[in-house]
């Protein structure tokens, strides 16, 4: 009697926490989809600010070029002291000198800002692929991990050095956004991991047919019991709010949904080493639920 009432308390509770879990999935994807909406909203007029500022140094140029060569025929205003001194005070004033080269500071400082903001937003929009949604495309990788690598950079950035060892590596049929997603999972796992600050390494290249994408980190690594359970649903070693559980196993059906295979060796005090592998072609009628190919197995 008792027994059952405390298994239907455990159901209970796990029920709760897994619906706690699936709604914060949730919320990270309509952020996902807000991101990509506000990215493409602000891109139109980063657009014509970041122009128009192209536009205002060229006219301040030849507004300064005006107002030397005024200057230059100053002298030629001595018989009429009167007028030279009011221009002089008005000169004195607006500081000429001063504002000449404080414009060309203010224009580089804001033409800098406007370009940082539009990275942000390519970064964003390259990372949600608005418009071009779960269609499968040939993509760049690794400008799917330079983009993954903007947005999580404020979580890896105090843990991490980046290291990048890249191959020449073709594109590949894939959904972008999503491999995208696998990549962050990744990332930030491998940040969680390492206690105190470390390196992740990042290597890519080509084998039989695929190209594979490797996240290393020099964290605490996977404890041997734990290694056939990470990419479980709901599986995670991670406090209540730090960790959902979801992270592997989403990644795990997108690789999947690839027809391609994820692969993890773990040293417990070491780190860990993820490996992607992925065709470059998919098999004809791309549901992602067909018989994976041959390389698919985990390890
Ligand atoms: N790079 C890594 N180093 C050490 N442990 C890892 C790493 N990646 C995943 N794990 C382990 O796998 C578990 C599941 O990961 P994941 O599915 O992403 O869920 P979460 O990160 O929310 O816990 C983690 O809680 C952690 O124990
Ligand atoms: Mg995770």
């Amino acid at each position: 009697m008792m027994r059952g009432r405390t298994e239907l308390e455990d159901a209970y509770r796990k029920l709760q926490d897994v619906q706690g879990q699936l709604m914060q999935s949730e919320k990270m994807a309509s952020i996902g989809q807000l991101a990509a909406g506000v990215a493409h909203e602000i891109n139109n007029p980063i657009g014509y600010v970041h122009s128009n500022l192209g536009s205002l140094q060229k006219y301040l140029d030849d507004l300064f070029a005006v107002v030397t060569a005024y200057e230059q025929v100053e002298s030629l205003l001595g018989q009429h002291p009167e007028a030279l001194a009011t221009l002089r005070l008005v000169k004195q004033k607006a500081d000429l000198e001063f504002l000449k080269e404080d414009v060309a500071a203010l224009m580089n400082e804001s033409r800098e800002g406007i370009t940082r903001v539009k990275k942000i937003v390519q970064d964003l929009k390259d990372f949600s692929h608005v418009g071009s949604d779960e269609e499968w495309v040939f993509a760049d990788l690794h400008q799917g991990m330079e983009s993954t690598l903007s947005i999580v950079w404020n979580e890896l950035k105090y843990k991490a050095e980046i290291s990048k060892d890249y191959g020449d590596i073709p594109n590949i049929e894939c959904l972008p956004a999503q491999l995208n997603q696998v990549f962050m999972n990744l990332l930030v796992n491998a940040a969680h991991a390492i206690e105190e600050r470390g390196v992740i390494t990042i290597r890519s290249g080509t084998l039989d047919g695929g190209v594979w994408v490797e996240v290393a980190d020099t964290g605490k690594g996977i404890a041997a019991e734990n290694l056939n359970r990470i990419f479980d649903p709901f599986f995670t070693t991670k406090p209540i709010g730090k960790g959902t559980g979801l992270g592997l196993s989403v990644s795990y059906s997108i690789v999947q949904k690839h027809h391609g295979s994820i692969n993890v060796a773990s040293e417990a005090g070491r780190g860990t080493t993820f490996r992607v592998w992925l065709p470059i072609r998919q098999p004809d009628g791309k549901d992602g639920n067909g018989t994976p190919l041959p390389h698919a197995d985990t390890v």
